[in-house]
């Protein structure tokens, strides 16, 4: 598995397996699947309700734990100093750890500061080898990394053909903070593209894994969420292939500059996130 090197000398592979929605019930054999399959890098969050079901598979895959990539993340209810300490500590006893690869901000909202210092203590600990954020626009993550002296590594952002953030991915870039690709597929919201189509069919590759390899051709990180076992295989197997400059080129026409999802700096979307609502196209889903 190829892999991105954080700045701190952490490396991460360029392809993990995702894991939001995915029902509690259904999470450790899906992990267990993808386990077997190859995928060693999982992410998960505490805000999935599935953290402890990611563990049992690990648990169950027998891998050893140095080969394993494992990201969660800190909802927002408990981002405060005390509150990122309990929150930690209780990932870490769900998954059956003892330190994570990488943990996040899931949201840049309440008292990401606080949080941050609880984290750092972790980190210089050798809990958490890499600390990251998530859903930091551009404003905030340069505020962010301007602000402290251990920086985040990894900024995981909704990234996909029809929101390609590339100005995002080069402030995070200069700021040594490694941008991850959250909803690649938009969660198959845009149904299956002409365009992506048609690119796929000169390298024998499905829609999906075009999307996978523009992404890692990018050097970003990608974590597809599938409950199929034979999409997971699908979504593994994306790197005996390049996309040309052509490619990129037709690719880089579908861009609508514009979430799928949310905005994390727009005030309706932050009030309803805080309340724990889930968003599509900027509207809660009910
Ligand atoms: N930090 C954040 O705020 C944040 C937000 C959202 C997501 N994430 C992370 O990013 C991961 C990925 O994002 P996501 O789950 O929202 O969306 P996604 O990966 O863009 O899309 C998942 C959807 O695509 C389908 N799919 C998967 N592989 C496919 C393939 N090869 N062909 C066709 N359809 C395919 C899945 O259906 P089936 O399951 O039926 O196959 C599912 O409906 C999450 O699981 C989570 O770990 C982070």
């Amino acid at each position: 598995m190829q892999t991105i090197t954080l700045y701190n000398g952490i490396k991460m592979p360029l392809l993990g397996f995702g894991t939001f929605q995915i029902e509690p019930k259904d999470t450790q054999q899906c992990v267990e699947e993808a386990l077997e399959i190859g995928y060693r890098h999982i992410d998960t969050a505490s805000a999935y309700n599935n953290e402890k079901e990611v563990g049992l598979a690990i648990k169950a895959s027998g891998i050893k734990r140095e080969e394993l990539f494992i990201t969660t993340k800190l909802w927002v209810s408990d981002m405060s100093e005390e509150g990122a300490k309990r929150a930690f500590e209780k990932s870490l006893e769900n998954l059956g750890l003892d330190y994570l690869d990488a943990y996040l901000l899931h949201m840049p909202y309440g008292d990401v500061y606080g949080a941050w210092r609880s984290l750092a203590r972790f980190y210089n600990e050798g809990k958490i080898k890499a600390l990251g954020v998530s859903n930091f626009m551009p404003d905030r993550i340069t505020d962010f990394c301007l602000h402290n002296v251990i920086k985040p590594s990894i900024n995981q952002i909704e990234l996909h053909p029809f929101y390609q953030n590339y100005y995002a991915q080069g402030i995070n870039e200069n700021l040594g903070v490694k941008v991850t690709s959250w909803a690649s597929f938009a969660e198959g919201q845009n149904g299956i593209n002409e365009i992506l189509k048609s690119i796929g069919e000169k390298y024998d590759k499905t829609p999906a894994q075009v999307v996978l390899r523009w992404l890692t051709q990018r050097g970003i990180p990608v974590i597809p969420k599938t409950i199929r076992k034979e999409r997971m295989r699908e979504n593994l197997n994306i790197f005996d292939c390049s996309l040309d400059s052509d490619d990129m080129a037709k690719i880089a026409t579908l861009e609508q500059n514009t979430s799928y999802f949310f905005m994390p700096n727009n005030a309706q979307h932050t009030e309803w996130i805080i309340k724990g609502k889930k968003i599509i196209n900027g509207r809660v889903l009910d």
